[in-house]
């Protein structure tokens, strides 16, 4: 499922991120650009992030 349309990411990719070592929303904005254009999918993103970190 696409999470940030801007950038063409999806919560695939930002759930790949964690596993090879993101830590933070900071860390994966940093690594995809995820919620670097219109912010709206700042939300859904940093949930998706510590959805993945807590099954880590
Ligand atoms: Fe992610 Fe716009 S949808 S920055």
């Amino acid at each position: 499922m696409y999470v940030c349309l801007c950038k063409g990411i999806t919560d695939t990719q930002i759930r790949d991120a964690v596993q090879e070592g993101a830590r933070s929303m900071r860390d994966v904005h940093a690594s995809l650009g995820v919620a670097s254009q219109c912010g709206k999918c700042g939300i859904t993103a940093r949930d998706i992030v510590r959805e993945s970190l807590s099954c880590n």
